[in-house]
């Protein structure tokens, strides 16, 4: 994922993929539910849309499957191409790629929300599969980080900075069915539930605004940066920080969706 974030994206700061492996391989980790709902099977054609550093496309390899993976970040592929070499992986961007050949599924983890242009990646994705195909994804849902999010922003106000603009995508439920469904896609199984996300170490929650705080970070000095970190810490004590570690207020969409079988292609 990301100079530019995960694979499809829009703008934050470039992707460090030691800090996304070290600290937050629970992204990764967490995905390998979803692999339960993708059920890749032996001789299927998959894309890993915003696989990151490669980890769950190799599961998916692993069941006998002609897999494919897509970052828009050079970073994350880099590392990807690193650890897997036998496998392919390209930078794409999701609102924009093509395929020369149709898929049998298409699965993301952990990349959508950083997609606010939705109805452009629902219609690549849609064009990237075959009748029939189908479309497995988790992300951010609705209220995901919010209060992680709403002290970022009155914090940064502190700053002075107070434009809303958050690089984040957190759909509910019905709305991201609406994205799916006009462009081509039946939704047949939905769930948005609370996951909160243990952080490793102390350090935790500065260590997540450092890798996931993309353009908000950036415009601040290092000094001011710590300032900023401290501050959120600070705020965010008394609601994330219990038995002895940060917890992350992640609530995760569920999605998957097909093309009808009748589609044309
Ligand atoms: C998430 O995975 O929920 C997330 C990642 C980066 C920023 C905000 C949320």
């Amino acid at each position: 994922m990301t100079a530019t974030p995960p694979a499809a994206t829009s703008p934050t700061a470039a992707w460090n993929p030691g800090l996304y492996d070290g600290n937050h391989s629970f992204v990764w980790k967490f995905g390998a539910a979803l692999l339960e709902l993708l059920e890749p099977k032996a001789g299927e054609r998959i894309l890993d849309l915003g696989c990151g550093t490669g980890h769950l496309t190799a599961q998916i390899a692993a069941a006998g499957t002609h897999v494919v993976g897509f970052d828009s970040s050079p970073e994350m592929i880099e590392q990807a191409r690193l650890a897997y070499p036998k496998y392919q992986f390209e930078v794409a961007d999701a609102r924009t790629f093509s395929v020369s050949e149709p898929f049998d599924a298409v699965f993301s983890n952990a990349v959508l929300h950083w997609v606010k242009e939705p109805d452009a990646a629902a219609a690549r994705i849609r064009a990237a599969l075959k009748p029939g195909g189908r479309f497995v994804a988790e992300l951010g849902g609705h209220g995901n980080t919010r209060q992680m999010v709403d002290a970022l922003r009155r914090q940064v106000a502190n700053f002075g900075v107070t434009d809303d603009e958050t690089p984040w995508y957190f759909p509910g439920i019905a709305e991201y069915a609406a994205v799916l469904e006009r462009n081509g896609l039946e939704v047949t199984f939905a769930t948005l539930f609370d996951r909160p996300t243990l952080l490793e170490g102390d350090d935790g929650l500065r260590k997540w605004f450092e890798m996931f705080g993309g353009k908000v970070l950036e415009r601040f000095n290092f000094e001011q940066r710590g300032v900023l970190l401290t501050a959120l810490e600070t705020e965010l004590r008394p609601r994330l920080y219990r038995d002895g570690g940060w917890f992350a207020d992640y609530r995760r969409l569920r999605i998957v969706a097909r093309v009808p079988v009748s589609a044309n292609v």
